[in-house]
């Protein structure tokens, strides 16, 4: 089971978290995350950001706003030394996917376990010296905003909608009214703040800072519709020529009805059993695919060492920076990763595959039954990361 307790207050339930805060409510929760205390200084996010490969933002914002020109600034990675030279008092520093360059971060994600995997989005950090902020705004996700150093000063204030007017010609969303103030805290390193989708926030640097996003989302209709196309494309029953009415018409014209007879064949189509295996399929690729392309891997360990390594205590557990899902269907159980079915799973190697998925730590004599270069396989591919004892 999961060995980091989740993120919540002691008065809290996970259950009564979804019912009654999760996409409605902010919570703060004191100490929700002490992992984070010392984990990382602001250089190593720094260092980050200068990666060529890292997914970086810099933003910073003149102290004055002279109207008609942006107050803020917005350069993309890949960033260099140079543009930290000369920066104005106020600049904040973003990395997306964090997963990516520190399993043990991702590991934290197990603090939500109450939030399945495949709604979790990815681990941002931001760095910003004193005064430094993204500005006031809203998202449209649900975040757990996590202090992992220094202090920031955090305001929430009302729940904005589609009619919520950004700040013209700035590069970043940004809004001046935040309505009346509900939440005004200092949050230090190991407290964390829920904030659901919509409500509008501002976080303010009281010292040098970081702050960690960990970021939900929700799949888009389009990215499933898009994806049921692409399953379907070699589908030649879904090419049968559709029957349509056969009344007298005008040539040139294209009915309502028969855009109407063609809806409703998509929707039976959608209803059928055939609709739902590709519903299913459509959903399960979409929500188990990466956001961010996967590093090339450093050297990993070949089957002998894995199993030497394991055999002296580490253990395996799912690594966040990839995703492993799984969902129970009539014919059994399918697991995806990254976007992807996999088949040939015998059922030993399917339960191994379910229990890493939601996050069980296993260990030597959990996978006795399963072909260890099967398992290294596993590792090579980036589904599972390897925890050696301290
Ligand atoms: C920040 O860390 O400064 C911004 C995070 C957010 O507002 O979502
Ligand atoms: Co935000």
């Amino acid at each position: 089971m999961t060995s980091i307790p989740l993120c919540l207050p002691a008065s809290i339930t996970a259950e009564q978290f979804l019912a009654e805060y999760w996409q409605k409510k902010p919570l703060l929760i004191k100490q929700g995350l002490p992992q984070l205390i010392g984990m990382f200084e602001p250089d190593d996010m720094l260092g980050l950001a200068l990666e060529e490969e890292a997914s970086a933002r810099l933003l910073t914002q003149s102290a004055t706003k002279t109207e008609g020109q942006a107050q803020w600034q917005l350069k993309k990675s890949p960033l260099t030394e140079a543009d930290f030279d000369n920066l104005p008092e106020q600049w904040t520093a973003l990395v997306q996917n964090l997963e990516q360059w520190s399993p043990e971060l991702g590991q934290l994600w197990q603090a939500f376990d109450f939030i399945p995997q495949w709604q979790r989005d990815d681990i941002m950090v931001s760095y910003a010296p004193k005064g430094g902020s993204v500005g006031k705004h809203y998202d449209d996700y649900d975040v757990f905003l996590a202090q992992g150093y220094g202090h920031r000063r955090w305001q929430l204030g009302k729940f904005c909608d589609k009619s919520t007017e950004f700040v013209a010609d700035e590069p970043i969303r940004l809004f001046d009214d935040m309505g009346e103030i509900i939440f005004d805290e200092i949050l230090e390193a190991g407290d964390v703040l829920y904030v659901p989708p919509k409500l509008s926030h501002f976080g303010v640097a009281q010292d040098d800072c970081l702050t960690f996003s960990f970021g939900c989302r929700r799949p888009n209709l389009m990215q499933i519709i898009d994806n049921m196309a692409d399953i379907a494309t070699n589908d030649s029953d879904l090419f049968i020529p559709m029957i349509l009415p056969q009344a007298l018409q005008a040539s040139g014209e294209l009915q309502a009805d028969s855009i109407q007879a063609i809806k409703n064949q998509l929707l039976q189509m959608l209803q059928s059993d055939r609709g739902d295996d590709m519903i299913r399929q459509a959903v399960s690729e979409v929500v188990s695919k990466r956001q961010y392309d996967a590093l090339v891997p450093e050297e990993t360990l070949d089957t002998d060492e894995l199993m030497q390594a394991l055999a002296e205590g580490a253990t395996l557990q799912a690594d966040y920076n990839n995703r492993l899902i799984y969902s129970q269907t009539d014919d059994g159980i399918i697991l995806y990763a990254n976007g992807q079915r996999i088949d040939g799973l015998d059922d030993v190697s399917t339960t191994v595959l379910i229990r890493l998925a939601s996050g069980e730590h296993l260990t030597n004599q959990d996978i006795t039954d399963i072909d260890p270069d099967e398992l290294s396989e596993w590792l090579e591919n980036g589904w599972v990361w390897i925890n050696y004892p301290e």
